[in-house]
């Protein structure tokens, strides 16, 4: 069976900086509180205007770049903040990149989106309809944060990471191991009628944790890995307590989890990209570091995969800046 790689890895993070401080001028919060029960410290808003696939296309176009490519078989986009119900953005995003006719579509899994993306991916070039995939995961939660609530507008943030992946040896990417469980989709959600989100934020941290290290040890078990194996764990950046609590089951030392919760909060499907990016950018991911990525979120989803850190140029910045 053919392999899957990664080419190219691009991020873009929106230029508008939100402090705690901003927050707490208008809600009944404060930065400590902020700052110890998140671990967040600031998150980036995109201004009126700009939507989920204008970061898209910049966190495409940057991973294109990367991957010294102008086109690719297919693009994927994965969302929560498509900005309609209908139609997809990803056709949209594909045709801005300069690539109409390719088969675009979006893929809806909240914070799982990119490890639910990532499967379609490797599936689409595992059976030979693909050679090469475009995959972003693009979000703009400050679209759909009612300002008055507390408990999720402190948390969300804006941003898109993208990679390109490519038919190569196996290994590379290792298999994604993804799990739902619907009966948990009002903990998640925006109710039938409403614009804004919603979730239950302590009932999501308990399931959170215990999900996310039974189904990051289940990956590396299938890969033939234990915990000692792993130079990174890349987790969903929902709060620092949830990786540190993650980790802590997992057996693994804190020096091996990577985060940036604290400058990009919850930054939903994207977190993982953009923490991809943004690492590697900064030379923390290196060449032939093994990484384990594992996400939960609304559905429920939750999800995990390993890869193999190949021989590239991650191109990570803000959108509107080169
Ligand atoms: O992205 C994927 C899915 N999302 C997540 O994984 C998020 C998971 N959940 C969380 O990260 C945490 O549950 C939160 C950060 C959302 C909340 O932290 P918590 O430690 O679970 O707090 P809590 O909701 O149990 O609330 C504790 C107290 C409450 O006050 P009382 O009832 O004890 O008086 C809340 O009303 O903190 C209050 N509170 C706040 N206080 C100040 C909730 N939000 C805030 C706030 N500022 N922003």
């Amino acid at each position: 069976m053919t392999g899957a790689v990664i080419l190219g890895v691009g991020g873009s993070l929106p230029a508008r900086v939100v402090t705690n401080d901003d927050l707490s001028a208008r809600l009944d919060t404060s930065d400590e509180w902020i700052r110890t029960r998140t671990g967040i410290r600031t998150r980036r808003w995109v201004e009126p205007g700009t939507s989920t696939s204008d970061l898209a296309v910049d966190a495409g176009a940057r991973a294109l770049r990367s991957a010294e490519l102008s086109t690719v078989d297919a693009v994927i986009v994965a969302t929560t903040t498509p900005g309609r119900r209908c139609p997809a953005v990803g056709p949209e995003v594909a045709s801005r990149l300069g690539m109409i006719g390719v088969p675009a579509h979006d893929v809806s899994a909240v914070c799982t989106g990119f490890l639910y993306g990532l499967a379609n991916a490797v599936g689409l070039i595992a059976s030979g309809a693909a050679r090469t995939v475009l995959l972003i995961a693009a979000e703009t939660f400050s679209t759909i944060l009612d300002p008055a609530d507390r408990g999720t507008a402190v948390i969300f943030g804006d941003g898109a990471g993208a990679v390109v992946v490519g038919a190569g040896e196996p290994g590379g990417i290792g298999p994604c191991v993804l799990g739902s469980d619907g009966t948990g989709a009002d903990l998640i959600q925006i109710p039938a009628g409403e614009d804004y989100f919603r979730m239950h934020g302590t009932e999501v941290f308990r399931q959170a944790v215990k999900r996310m290290s039974d189904v990051a040890l289940d990956a590396l078990a299938r890969t033939g890995l234990g915990p000692d194996d792993v130079d990174h764990l890349v987790p969903h950046q929902a709060n620092q307590r949830i990786s540190d609590g993650v980790a802590r089951r997992m057996g693994l030392p804190e020096s091996k989890v990577l985060g940036n919760v604290a400058t990009v909060g919850n930054t939903a499907a994207a977190s993982i990209p953009v923490l991809l990016a943004e690492a590697a950018a900064d030379g923390r991911i290196k060449l032939g570091d093994r990484v384990l990525t594992v996400a939960f979120g609304g559905g429920l989803t939750w999800g995990a995969g390993t890869l193999v850190w190949p021989d590239v140029t991650a191109d990570f910045g803000i959108l509107g800046e080169r």
